[in-house]
């Protein structure tokens, strides 16, 4: 398998990326619904939120990377099976996840520096509050976080259905190509 996507492929680089970050969302959403549900003599009550803020942090960066990735590397074109309006559903649904991805970041970011504290990642690195004055900052910020990771979620499970229907229905290579096939 090569690194870079063909024309007619996905590369490795792109399929690894794309099911590292899928892993990712999946995990840090069970983890956030569990982590806020703790109570406070609980042993995970402080450990949750860290692992939490630390593999967001870490996964902004991946996104980061994810897309300087597409842009260096074209997708593959669509198949010609698919119809011109199913390629635009896809696209639009593409850009409408890496928009999620970033205001859920954004949003969770800003709960977090909401006191004036920085974030800790993995106490590798710690990254500055920097907007911590707005209104209500912590309650808004994670209301919208609460809304735009479930609405992501929602995405996903179509993004996945149209993929699984492409694959049993239209016996078409589309879920087969995310694998590098
Ligand atoms: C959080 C989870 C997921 C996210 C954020 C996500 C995001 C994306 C994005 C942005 C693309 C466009 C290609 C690119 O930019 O690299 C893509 C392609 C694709 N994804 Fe996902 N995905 C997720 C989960 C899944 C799952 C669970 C499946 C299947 C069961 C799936 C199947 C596919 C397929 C088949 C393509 C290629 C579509 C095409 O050729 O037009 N994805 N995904």
């Amino acid at each position: 398998m090569q690194w870079k996507n063909s024309t007619t492929r996905f590369g490795l680089i792109a399929v690894s990326l794309h099911w590292l970050v899928a892993m990712t969302v999946f995990s840090l959403f069970a983890l956030g619904l569990w982590m806020t549900g703790l109570d406070y003599y609980d042993s995970w009550y402080k450990q949750g939120p860290w692992w939490h803020k630390s593999i967001g942090i870490t996964l902004f960066l991946v996104v980061i990377v994810r897309l300087c990735w597409r842009l260096l590397t074209p997708l593959p074109a669509a198949l010609a099976s698919h119809k011109s309006w199913e390629a635009k559903v896809a696209h639009v649904t593409h850009l409408l996840l890496y928009l999620l991805l970033f205001t859920i970041m954004v949003s969770g970011y800003l709960i977090s520096t909401a006191d004036n504290r920085a974030i800790e990642v993995f106490g590798w690195f710690d990254v500055p509050a920097t907007i911590t004055a707005l209104p209500n900052q912590e309650d808004i910020a994670g209301w919208v976080h609460l809304i735009l990771a479930s609405t992501l979620i929602g995405l996903v499970v179509l993004h996945a259905a149209a993929a699984l229907k492409h694959h049993f229905i239209d016996r078409d290579s589309t879920l087969k190509r995310i694998f590098g096939r």
